[in-house]
């Protein structure tokens, strides 16, 4: 089959690798009809690279048709499917209690990583991705969501990541109907965190420096700033000078306007892997610029949700201020499977309440991956989400 594969720092192909096989009874295989190209996929591109290895398959936002099933995956071949991102047993502690994204029967513990995720590292498990024609579930008896005929993909394919990381964020953000949220960074996670903060009835404040990404966001009542030097002030102005209740950061470490982390982030890509591997685990410092702004802006007494991935070991947090203020912090891998049963019905409400069909800009054969990969980086051309399609010619 073809694949989108890891090459090397910023350098990605599509190659013929062997098919997937069936290796227990939980699994299944699918056959991808649609793959999207996550925010997250860009920290392997560049930052994760020391723990990347040639020829790793990446992607992790997948749908498709089962096309072999294991005798106990509770699969049928032809099921049309959503995969969740994390590989949970569903029947461990964790999974029991609703943390399926620190599954105890998939952790990476060489790694002291929490649940295994598809294409994404040796420090999730090394488990080849879903940008490829064919993806090898495992643990299918419990991840994948069985969706209807009716509607296209764009429709469901963003239960595997987005709508859930998004979900979770703002309910870990604690926002009640008539409070303020901001969401820092409009990407595909924080158009949705925005979206989703409006749907449950709060004011939403959105912000980014890239103008397609605010106008998407305003077509939809955010209210959006560019994060310039005034950002902050008029949002604390909107809310009688406080701040808002809540903040989002749906960014991540690789922040605009964080020299120092952006430093230690290209020494680690020039080093040789041995040495650039412990430097990242043991000195590793995000760019921090998102969530700095999120913890001076929150009002006190606020929450700050981070759903954007930070993998620094020693990024340094000015406690003082977080402990004057009393923030409250939560942050996290999704738990996909928790916030299933609140999507579904969303996402198949034919009024559309969360616009999933104002959300894809780009759809895209597999074999356009490398240039889909640099157009969604460099946020060319209005890119905001991208789909590959391994369907296509
Ligand atoms: N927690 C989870 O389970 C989970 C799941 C998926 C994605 N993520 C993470 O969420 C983050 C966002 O993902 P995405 O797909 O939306 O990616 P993205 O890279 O497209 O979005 C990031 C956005 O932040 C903006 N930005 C950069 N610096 C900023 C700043 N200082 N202030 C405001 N905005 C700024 C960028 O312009 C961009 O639009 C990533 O870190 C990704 O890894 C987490
Ligand atoms: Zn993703
Ligand atoms: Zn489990």
């Amino acid at each position: 089959m073809k694949a989108l594969t890891w090459q090397g720092k910023r350098k990605l192909s599509v190659e013929t690798v062997p098919d997937p096989t069936l290796q227990q009874d939980t699994d299944a295989i699918i056959e991808v009809t649609s793959t999207g190209i996550c925010g997250s996929d860009l920290h392997l591109y560049e930052v994760l690279g020391p723990f990347m290895t040639e020829g790793d398959v990446i992607g992790h936002e997948p749908m498709g048709r089962v096309v072999e099933a294991g005798s106990a995956s509770g699969l049928t071949v032809g099921d049309r499917v959503v995969v969740p991102f994390t590989i949970s047993c569903g029947s461990c502690w964790m999974c029991q209690r609703g943390l399926f994204s620190q599954c105890e029967t998939t952790q990476v513990k060489d790694f002291g990583s929490g649940a295994q995720l598809f294409g994404y590292s040796k420090l999730y498990g090394s488990v080849p991705g879903a940008q490829a024609q064919f993806l090898r579930v495992p643990h299918a008896d419990f991840g994948p969501v069985k969706v209807g005929e009716e509607l296209p993909d764009h429709r469901y394919l963003f239960l595997s990541d987005v709508l859930p990381t998004a979900w979770q964020a703002v309910a870990y953000a604690d926002v009640k109907e008539g409070e303020t949220l901001a969401v820092y960074g409009l990407g595909p996670i924080g158009q949705m965190c925005a979206r989703i903060g409006r749907h449950l009835g709060a004011r939403v404040f959105g912000i980014d420096p890239v103008v397609e990404r605010r106008n998407m966001a305003a077509r939809h009542g955010i209210e959006v700033f560019d994060g310039g030097e005034d950002t902050a002030d008029e949002i604390r102005d909107a809310t009688q000078g406080r701040g808002p209740d809540a903040v989002v950061d749906a960014v991540g470490m690789e922040a605009h306007g964080s020299p120092v982390g952006k430093f230690a982030h290209d020494v680690a890509g020039l080093l040789p892997d041995a040495i650039a591997e412990p430097f990242m685990q043991n000195a590793g410092v995000d760019r921090l610029a998102a969530l700095h702004s999120s913890i001076d802006l929150v009002r006190r007494g606020g929450t700050i949700s981070l759903s954007g991935v930070y993998g620094g070991t020693a990024s340094p947090m000015p406690l003082l201020t977080m402990f004057d203020k009393q923030i409250q912090l939560r942050m996290g891998q999704c738990n996909v499977r928790s916030w299933i049963d609140d999507l579904l019905p969303l996402v198949e409400d034919s009024a559309d309440p969360l616009g999933l069909n104002d959300f894809v800009t780009h759809r895209m054969p597999l074999s356009q991956a490398p240039e889909a990969y640099d157009m969604f980086q460099e946020k060319e051309d209005g890119c905001v989400k991208v789909v590959l399609d391994p369907t296509a010619g």
